[in-house]
């Protein structure tokens, strides 16, 4: 028998406790609580999941098979392609380029799988047609399945069998079986529960699709983290079309590895050399932008840190960045202010990371200077420098991880001078050691 618990769900949005609440946490309604039971999961009903006991010898020999997709970025961030039996989890905003990166994968690996079904829960099998005709994708091995009720689907698979299934996406599909309200937490976790023991029973490998919320998790909390064995993000700006797949969790590999996309006209495409896709610029001094160099996974990525410091007409000055920490900036900005005697505060400060991508790389802090700096003071910093370095709270600038790798690639991209910390001082590199130095290497 399976366990009951007994539990409470927001009959508005779906949030599940395990105390009654009056007021909803999440959406904030009064009197919203119902109390329902969950009759355990039903993944455990549908799909059993024993399996043999083995010798720890003779375990683990499944894993050294992986099927390697036609992109090597993405087999890159895996840690080696797809490994029979793993759930796969891939999260990203909506919009930014999952469905078709899913349906490209599914269509590099036919080589390999000759049977690939594809859950469209998001989108019709007409309007996936209509894409994967767009991209060029032209096959009977991949199987659109046109319905989201799972227990149907378990058994369908277990009459016709598959190598790959695609759920495109964890969030519309639903079990008939279950009590819980659809769209809930719970519904949510019963589903991944249900494929999860399908994959592992039938040595199938599964992806699951997943929209990131506004508060930036999959599917509002991170819920289903823990129940996969690989997460994988999708990051980007929908305006821009550089876009990251970065790896926050792998049961088969490490999480160190980046993916590097391009979305193009004719879908998603991978960027080899990603150093080269920002350096356009290099060679223009503008007013308040600096280089620098971050890491992503073991590639190092030039890209550039625009700052605007202007009068505020408000009482309260603004702080808007994109890219960009704002905690961070306020950080730098009480570091220029208290270490460096630049009194910005009562400024307006933009900060604007181009390309569309994301840092939280501390090696960027010093670009950041750098570049409030120039705008501050309204003075150019000089052509064909790069900032690479950490500034701490007492004005020091330590030294980054990889150091020489991200020198060696901002020269190698055009750029004469890093300004860093942590190497000795030669014709390419100026090290500072606190923040009055860089405002002395800049003026
Ligand atoms: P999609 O894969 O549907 O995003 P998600 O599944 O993450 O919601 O991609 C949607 C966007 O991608 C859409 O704005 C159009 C754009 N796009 C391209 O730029 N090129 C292409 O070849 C395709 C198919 C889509
Ligand atoms: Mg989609």
């Amino acid at each position: 028998m399976a366990k009951v618990k007994v539990n409470f769900v927001c009959s508005e949005c779906g949030y599940d406790t395990p105390k009654w609440l009056g007021k909803c946490p999440v959406c904030g309604k009064w009197d919203t609580f119902k109390e329902f039971k969950e009759s355990g999961v039903s993944g455990e009903r549908l799909v059993s999941d024993f399996r043999e006991p083995v010798a720890l010898s003779s375990a683990g020999k499944i894993i050294s098979q992986r099927v390697l997709s036609g992109f090597s970025e993405f087999n890159r961030v895996t840690g080696g392609g797809i490994v029979s039996g793993m759930v796969m989890l891939i999260g990203g905003d909506p919009g930014i380029g999952k469905s078709t990166l899913m349906l490209q994968i599914a269509d590099s690996l036919i080589v390999k799988f000759s049977k690939i079904v594809y859950i469209c829960g998001e989108e019709n099998p007409d309007q996936i047609g209509m894409r994967a005709f767009r991209l060029g994708i032209n096959t009977d091995k991949i199987i659109l399945y046109p319905d989201t009720e799972l227990s149907s689907f378990v058994k369908w698979i277990e009459n016709e069998g598959a190598d790959l299934i695609i759920v495109d996406s964890i969030q519309t599909v639903y079990n008939d079986k279950s009590d819980s309200f659809a769209g809930s937490v719970n519904q949510l976790k019963e589903s991944t529960s249900l494929l999860t023991n399908l994959a592992k029973k039938k040595n199938i490998p599964v992806i699951l699709v997943g929209h990131v919320t506004k508060d930036g998790a999959i599917a509002g909390p991170r819920v289903l983290e823990h129940m996969v064995d690989t997460v994988l993000y999708l990051e980007g700006d929908r305006y821009h079309n550089f876009r990251i797949l970065r790896c926050v969790k792998n049961r088969f590999g490490s999480t160190n590895e980046t993916g590097l996309f391009e979305m193009t006209e004719g879908g998603i495409k991978e960027v080899n050399d990603p150093s080269a896709y920002f350096i356009d610029n290099i060679g223009i001094s503008r007013n308040g932008s600096a280089f620098t160099v971050t890491m992503e996974g073991s590639r190092p990525l030039i890209i550039e840190i625009q700052a605007l410091v202007a009068t505020s007409s408000f009482g309260t000055p603004q702080r808007n960045t994109v890219g960009y920490d704002h905690k961070k900036l306020s950080k730098l900005l009480a570091v220029l202010e208290k270490r460096g005697g630049l009194f910005i505060g009562n400024s307006d400060v933009f900060i604007n990371v181009t390309g569309g991508i994301k840092v939280d790389d501390p090696g960027v802090d010093l670009a950041v200077c750098a570049a409030l700096v120039s705008s501050f003071t309204n003075k150019n910093l000089p052509e064909r420098m790069a900032f690479i370095g950490e500034v701490g709270l007492a004005g020091e600038i330590r030294s980054v991880s990889y150091i020489e790798k991200r020198v060696g690639e901002a020269i190698k991209l055009g750029i004469e001078k890093v300004v860093t910390s942590g190497l000795k001082e030669r014709s390419d590199v100026y090290n500072i050691t606190n923040i009055y130095e860089l405002l002395d290497r800049i003026n």
